[in-house]
């Protein structure tokens, strides 16, 4: 069989291109390595910047978000017994929503079956084939059958440990990384947020954060050991860590109850350079990771695929590859600038194993800056709202 568009993982990196390019009349097949539950049961992101936002309504699907996402127009950031708030409407134009991945993805699934969409699950095997050549093909398994599929383009969308990276190679790409010295231990309860914004807090103990789902359901984190398991923490023990590392009157208010999904996400800033190799596109996680502060992994997903998704319209409508040319560097440009704040944010929020006295100071003394500073509150109410595309 024949498509226009071949896109590796039914990620929202995938389902989000697929849905921005069937608006311009093109082709596509989803192949997704899991089950459609599966991917709907993964809990991840939960704060969607302006553009990700714009981009939903572009594909029309943005009617539940806009209905049921909470629109937050401040963060707070919490240290050393004190509380200050970084104000976005005040140093920008934009806000961000405050809306599930779960839910966003669940969305891009309807829409693409609403409009008959070909998605592939459960597929095995999946191998790109010829992609620096002009007639790429994919290949996968199903059911015990392999299928051939031939294309223009292959999109790699298909997360960090998928194929689609590793078809580039070895001798053409370069990878960039850093692995953090802990991990996030997160718990999604049936609970009303502590807060009506997000609290990011720094702690001796180390880093919190508290954030939200709806009105009935919260989210919250606290940075752990590398190596340690969910098996480790009764809920119990997880809400007395949450209370004593987040400002007293919170902790105070803090609705607990039962875990409906508790698990741990390792922190690691990765890029591999270039995203583009003859036919094949990387975008997301396939091309990049960030560590979760900030909230950038899926947002930074959703740049690529409006770069990706310009560069392909403008191949289709008039023959003209200036955009899927170029579309590896703008990626890049934007993508480094948002390792930049995931890194910094990072840095400044966690307690590191062997964080020196100084080093303590300094995240001090940074976060009094941030506090006291209109431009510093400027730069990073810039940077969380989300870089212009
Ligand atoms: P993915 O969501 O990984 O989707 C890739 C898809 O490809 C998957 O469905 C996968 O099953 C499929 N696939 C993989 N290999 C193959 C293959 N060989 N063939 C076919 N299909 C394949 N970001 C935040 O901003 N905040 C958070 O709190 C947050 N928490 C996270 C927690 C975890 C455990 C993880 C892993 C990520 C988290 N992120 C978070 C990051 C964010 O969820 C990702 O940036 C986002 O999911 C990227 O979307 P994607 O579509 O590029 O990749
Ligand atoms: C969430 C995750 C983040 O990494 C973040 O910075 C804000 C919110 C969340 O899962 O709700």
């Amino acid at each position: 069989m024949r498509t226009q568009v071949v896109i590796v993982g039914g990620g929202p990196s995938g389902l989000l291109l697929g849905q921005l390019l069937h608006k311009a009349g093109i082709d596509t097949v989803v192949l997704e390595h899991k089950s459609r539950a599966y991917v709907l049961g993964r809990i991840r992101a939960g704060v969607l910047e302006r553009g990700l936002v714009g981009l939903m309504g572009e594909a029309g699907v943005d009617a539940r978000m806009k209905a049921q996402g909470f629109v937050h127009d401040g963060t707070l950031i919490a240290y050393d017994g004190d509380m200050f708030r970084v104000d976005f409407s005040k140093h920008t134009d934009a806000t961000v929503v405050v809306y599930g991945q779960t839910e966003l993805t669940r969305d891009l699934y309807e829409a693409r079956e609403a409009m008959g969409g070909d998605t592939r699950f459960e597929v095995d095997n999946v191998v790109i084939h010829d992609a620096d050549t002009l007639a790429p093909y994919v290949t996968f398994e199903q059911d015990g059958a392999t299928t051939r599929i031939d294309c223009d383009f292959v999109a790699g969308c298909d997360g960090f440990h998928g194929v689609s990276r590793k078809t580039i190679p070895d001798s053409v790409r370069t990878d960039y990384e850093k692995v953090y010295p802990f991990g996030w231990l997160g718990v999604l309860s049936e609970t009303p947020p502590v807060n009506d914004e997000l609290i990011y807090a720094n702690s001796d103990r180390g880093f919190a954060l508290c954030s939200m789902r709806n009105a009935q359901l919260s989210r919250y984190y606290i940075q752990c050991a590398n190596g340690d398991s969910p098996d480790n923490w009764s809920d119990d023990a997880f809400w007395d860590e949450l209370r004593r590392r987040i400002p007293d009157a919170a902790a105070q208010t803090l609705v607990t109850g039962p875990s409906i999904e508790k698990s741990i996400a390792p922190l690691r800033s990765f890029v591999t350079e270039p995203m583009r190799w003859g036919r094949l596109f990387l975008c997301g996680d396939a091309a990049h990771i960030v560590p979760p502060t900030g909230a950038k992994g899926l947002n930074t997903a959703a740049s690529d695929v409006h770069y990706l998704n310009q560069g392909l319209r403008q191949f289709y409508a008039d023959g003209d590859s200036h955009g899927i040319d170029t579309y590896s560097q703008k990626a890049l440009a934007r993508v480094w600038k948002t390792q930049r704040f995931s890194w910094w944010f990072s840095n400044l929020m966690h307690h590191y194993p062997d964080q020196t006295d100084f080093d303590k100071k300094m995240q001090l003394a940074e976060l009094a800056l941030l506090r006291d500073s209109a431009e510093a509150q400027a730069a990073m109410a810039l940077n969380y709202v989300g870089l212009p595309y």
